[in-house]
């Protein structure tokens, strides 16, 4: 087999384990159609570009296969709670979502904060486990990985950000700082708490870390760029949002062609640091670093 193939495979594979985890972890019964609005916003659409991430993170350092599959689906959970959040009316106001309706259109305003609120309670449900089948100072560190990178630091900080530079003239640090918190720290969390179920050095933990910032920022690039060049039906969501909304991008502050250079060069730095990492079974993350960069949705 040669290695597309290969990596096709195994995307196939992660991808459907990721989907029976998030299926089974889920809960339909949650009282008074909770449940039913958190399987609506979680299951059934999504690139699982996270999860995938923990995933071949896992693999790069022979870690805890068990305890990845739970750092997967709790990135995906914070993630899509993420989503379901930024979609309401009092933020970017979206009706479309991974191809549907979105959480609030479908559910009603309380419901979708509430199926949030759920899902991200349920992220750190799914990594405190049984003693039994993770060990607890591993529990602690996964848990504390999402925590730092969802937080007021993170995610959430970086969204603050978004909604209070509408209208706004960002300068290109200002942009980078905003992208760094609320996706590009996501997706370092989910690179770092896969090679968080195995054993590391020092060095292959800062080269990782490394890793993950380079293509959590890319990934936001790249979003920018795509908010501007493709159809909604591509994209799965609304286009032209942010021009629409008048929000600083980097398509708006850089110009495209300077965007789609800057996210070449943070493929590059993203591979310079796998190669510093000196871990010998990177080539995945090298490949989803790729498909970060080269996706057209
Ligand atoms: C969209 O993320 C929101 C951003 C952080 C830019 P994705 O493009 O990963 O969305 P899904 O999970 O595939 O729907
Ligand atoms: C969202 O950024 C980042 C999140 C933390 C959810 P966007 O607002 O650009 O994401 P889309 O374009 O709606 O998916
Ligand atoms: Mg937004
Ligand atoms: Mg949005
Ligand atoms: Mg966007």
């Amino acid at each position: 087999m040669n290695a597309p193939d290969t990596f096709d495979a195994w995307m196939r594979d992660a991808l459907a384990r990721t989907e029976r985890s998030l299926e089974a972890w889920v809960p339909g019964d949650a009282p008074a159609a909770l449940g039913e609005a958190m399987r609506y916003g979680v299951l059934d659409g999504g690139k699982r570009l996270r999860p995938m991430l923990v995933l071949a993170a896992c693999e790069a350092v022979q870690g805890h296969p068990g305890a990845a599959l739970r750092a997967a689906a709790a990135v995906e959970l914070i993630h899509a709670y993420s989503l379901v959040h930024d979609d309401m009316p009092c933020m970017d106001n979206d009706v479309l979502r991974r191809g549907k309706p979105t959480v609030h259109v479908r559910y009603g305003e309380a419901g979708a904060m509430l199926a949030g609120d759920a899902m991200q309670a349920l992220a750190f449900e799914v990594l405190t486990p049984p003693e039994s089948e993770m060990p607890l100072v591993l529990q602690a560190r996964l848990c504390g990985l999402l925590a730092r990178s969802a937080g007021s630091a993170g995610m959430a900080g970086g969204q603050a950000i978004d909604l209070a530079s509408i209208g706004q003239p960002l300068d290109e640090a200002q942009l980078r700082d905003m992208h760094r918190r609320k996706t590009g720290a996501l997706l370092q969390a989910s690179v770092l708490m896969g090679a968080a179920t195995g054993p590391t050095h020092a060095e292959a933990w800062r080269a990782l870390g490394d890793f993950g910032a380079a293509i959590g920022l890319a990934f936001q690039v790249v979003d920018d760029i795509l908010d501007a060049t493709q159809p909604s039906d591509k994209l799965g969501k609304t286009a032209g949002k942010d021009a629409h909304q008048g929000k600083p991008t980097y398509v708006t502050v850089l110009g495209l062609e300077a965007a789609r250079a800057e996210a070449q060069s943070l493929r590059r730095a993203a591979h310079q640091a796998l190669e510093r990492s000196g871990l010998p079974a990177c080539a995945r993350l090298g490949m989803l670093a790729d498909l970060v960069v080269d996706r057209d949705c």
